[in-house]
């Protein structure tokens, strides 16, 4: 009989053995989506993510039209910045934007707090109206940015290129740079709890942009507010933590925390697997660009990433990053069979 707790996917966080390799998709509900863009045509993102019955909508829909083994949640690592008191808007040509960005200890100081069930109920209605309707079929993921993503947003305005800003406030005011870290690693905490709360079966950490940083100032700056906003998660449920172009320093991003590293394409699954240890699990990581050649191409490079894998237990598949828009979803369709066709044993 399969329960929620030995659904392949929860089964493979754990390292148990699994009847075929679970798969998902970092952004599987987004733009590449007919039906997601046109529900995005009537409403703004945040409208979108603010609204739980439509979001809850967006976060089955993927799970229906791909046959994946996981939902993610309809929501987006930046909505806690905004009952910070910072200006966040989501612009059409630029992304997101924070318009009072934070550079100074001051600047640190004057972020509001909130508690996350009264500043974002919606996102936790969105979860388990979620789960409602996942009825057990799949688990639900629920999610959270890294702080020190969190934070380069806050500090840059919005996204950047060097994260000049960024590395600047680090090297010249490490006390508000500190400071700024804790915030957001308490936050991440009990945003996520809440999440788990609300039905979140698993977690995903996006340390998106932690691979700008040299591999000390990444140990020094970064890991330990990582590690206490995983540490200080409801304990039982696991923990995936993704980041990209760390492939210098897997170590270090597996020493912060998490049952599940989430590795890029830079790095072959099996030489990150070997470097981290086949004690943990390890989800990717297949480039998202590769989504874009043909089907034959695509089954062909599913195929070596689950060569790389071999038969250790505790690989989820997934890409190295997010969908990207101008993805064909049949082509995404190709990719999930190819893993379920080719991964069963
Ligand atoms: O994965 C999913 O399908 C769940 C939903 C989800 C979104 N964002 C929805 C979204 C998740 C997990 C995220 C994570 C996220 N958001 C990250 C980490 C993952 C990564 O890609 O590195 C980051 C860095 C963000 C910040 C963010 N949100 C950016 C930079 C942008 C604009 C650029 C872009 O990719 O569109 C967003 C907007 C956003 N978040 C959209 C979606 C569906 C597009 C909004 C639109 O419809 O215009």
């Amino acid at each position: 009989m399969t329960t929620m707790s030995t659904h392949p996917f929860l089964a493979a966080c754990r390292r148990e053995g699994t009847p075929y390799t679970p798969v998902w998709l970092m952004r599987q509900a987004g733009r590449y989506m007919e039906e997601y863009r046109k529900l995005r045509a009537q409403h703004g993102f945040l409208e979108l993510c603010k609204n739980s019955d439509l979001a809850a909508e967006i976060t089955v829909k993927p799970v229906e039209v791909l046959g994946v083994d996981a939902a993610i949640l309809f929501a987006d690592i930046l909505l806690p910045l905004e009952p910070m008191g910072v200006g966040l808007e989501y612009t059409k040509g630029d992304g997101p934007v924070i318009h009072h960005p934070v550079s100074s200890r001051t600047h640190v100081e004057q972020l509001l707090e909130f508690d996350p069930q009264e500043a974002l109920p919606f996102v936790f209605e969105a979860a388990r109206k979620t789960c409602a309707a996942l009825n057990g079929k799949v688990p639900l993921i629920g999610f959270a940015g890294a702080p020190f993503t969190l934070a380069s947003y806050l500090v840059e305005g919005g996204g950047s290129r060097n994260y000049l800003k960024t590395k600047k406030l680090i090297y010249s005011n490490p006390g508000a740079w500190r400071g700024l870290m804790e915030r957001l690693s308490s936050l991440t905490s009990e945003y996520l709890n809440a999440q788990i709360a609300a039905g979140a079966q698993a977690i995903q950490i996006f340390d998106s942009w932690a691979g700008c940083l040299s591999p000390d100032d990444y140990e020094r700056f970064v890991l330990p507010y990582t590690r206490a906003a995983i540490a200080g998660l409801t304990p039982g449920t696991p923990v995936i933590h993704f980041s990209t172009g760390t492939g210098g320093f897997l170590k270090s991003v597996r020493a912060a925390g998490g049952d599940v590293i989430g590795v890029d394409w830079r790095i072959n699954l099996d030489a990150a697997w070997d470097d981290l240890g086949s004690d943990v699990g390890i989800q990717g990581n297949l480039d998202p660009a590769a989504l874009l050649a043909p089907p034959k191409e695509i089954r062909r490079r599913v195929a070596e990433i689950l060569t790389r894998a071999g038969q250790r237990p505790g690989h989820i598949f997934n890409l190295g990053h997010g969908v990207l828009p101008e993805t064909p979803v049949e082509n995404v369709i190709a990719m999930v069979e190819a893993v379920h066709e080719l991964s069963s044993r």
